[in-house]
């Protein structure tokens, strides 16, 4: 087993950021190796539960072995998080009090021979789980420039998309990181401001093969419903692609209106789910950048379930009609209207 190790990113911040408590229940969506993980499980002792869930088998068994002491409080699923409504159904595992994403890579597969980093040389595989069919080298083999320079601008964000997939092109077939980094390197240069020419290229290349967007989209929707009243919503990420989903959507769940500031009256009829705990992203703070590097780019975002109106007034019809067998009347829209007026209440303040 590997002698790296992971540094968990903000882990007092995430804690906090949990509102871990003892005896609660949470899902550590991208366990790794666990050092967030082992941290949960120390403070929702006695009577914590956690569900971890990563899509890379070395890393199960990596979280596996070092959390083995929490085995009577902890469950470990070798799984995509794209699935976690369907992991939860099935393990029984909900409502919860809070889910962490710590998106992107660890260290450990970083530093690994599975072709995610251009610092080490190895075949351009990428893929986070090898039972995936596609990898970097089919992408950068068969694509055509075009397919290759679209990649490149949408998810490298790199203004020399067009140049670097027309020498892709050229110097085919290529089938490690190294070949592929000189290529880049060839093409526009061996430095360029603070990150290496192809730090883009490779991040596009990964989120392609692990559908990285889509997933994350998918799977926050889905954490949203799994969150008990005042469960957080916990989102490490470390780049901007990632960051803008995770802002856009906790922004979004947390109006009540998303109609188009143009629209008169609104017609959509959505409701907050969520609150914003922090409005702005937390970051590391220059001692932990300096300690840990790798922390450099992240941005930690916050939000906590609460409940919609619609669950409101669901909530508020069963006991209206509690109420009213109880009394052996009906009462219904009189206690309703009531209902209604201490929510709207509560929402403006
Ligand atoms: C930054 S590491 C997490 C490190 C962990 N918090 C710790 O303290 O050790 C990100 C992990 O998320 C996993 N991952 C990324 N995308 C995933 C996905 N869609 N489904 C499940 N796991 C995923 C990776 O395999 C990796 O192990």
């Amino acid at each position: 087993m590997s002698t790296v190790t992971h540094v968990p990113v903000l882990l007092n911040e995430i804690i906090e950021a949990l509102a871990v408590q003892p005896g609660g229940r949470y899902i550590d969506c991208t366990i790794g190796a666990g050092g967030h993980a082992a941290a949960i499980l120390e403070q929702s002792s006695p009577g914590g539960q956690l569900l971890g869930i990563d899509a890379d088998p070395e890393a199960i068994q990596i979280a596996k072995s070092r959390l083995g002491a929490y085995k009577d409080s902890i469950l470990i699923i070798n799984e995509n998080f794209v699935n976690l409504q369907a992991i939860c159904l099935k393990y029984d595992f909900l409502p919860v009090n809070g889910i962490l994403f710590d998106l992107g890579l660890s260290s450990l597969q970083l530093d690994s021979r599975r072709g995610f980093s251009f610092q080490h040389d190895a075949p351009l595989d990428m893929r986070l789980n090898p039972g995936q069919e596609i990898t970097a080298a089919d992408i950068i083999n068969t694509f055509s420039e075009n397919e290759l320079a679209q990649l490149i601008k949408t998810y490298g964000e790199d203004e020399y998309s067009r140049r670097i997939a027309r020498h892709i092109v050229r110097k085919r077939p290529i089938k490690t990181t190294l070949q592929l980094t000189r290529v880049i390197e060839q093409t526009i240069g061996s430095r360029r401001g603070k990150i290496h020419p192809a730090t883009k290229t490779f991040q596009a290349l990964r989120i392609t093969v692990n559908q990285e967007l889509e997933n994350l989209k998918t799977a926050l929707r889905q954490a949203i419903n799994l969150l008990g009243f005042e469960g957080r919503l916990v989102v490490i990420s470390y780049h901007s692609l990632e960051d803008r989903i995770v802002k856009q959507l906790m922004q979004q769940e947390a109006k009540d209106c998303i109609c188009p500031p143009t629209t008169p009256v609104c017609v959509c009829g959505h409701t907050a789910c969520l609150r914003l705990v922090n409005k702005k992203a937390i970051t590391p703070s220059s001692r932990e950048v300096q300690l840990n590097p790798r922390s450099r780019s992240a941005k930690l975002r916050v939000a906590e379930r609460i409940t919609t109106q619609e669950e409101y007034y669901q909530t508020a019809e069963k006991l209206c009609y509690a109420m009213n067998v109880k009394a052996g009347g009906w009462r219904r829209p009189a206690q309703l209207k009531k209902l209604r007026v201490t929510y709207s209440a509560l929402q403006s303040n």
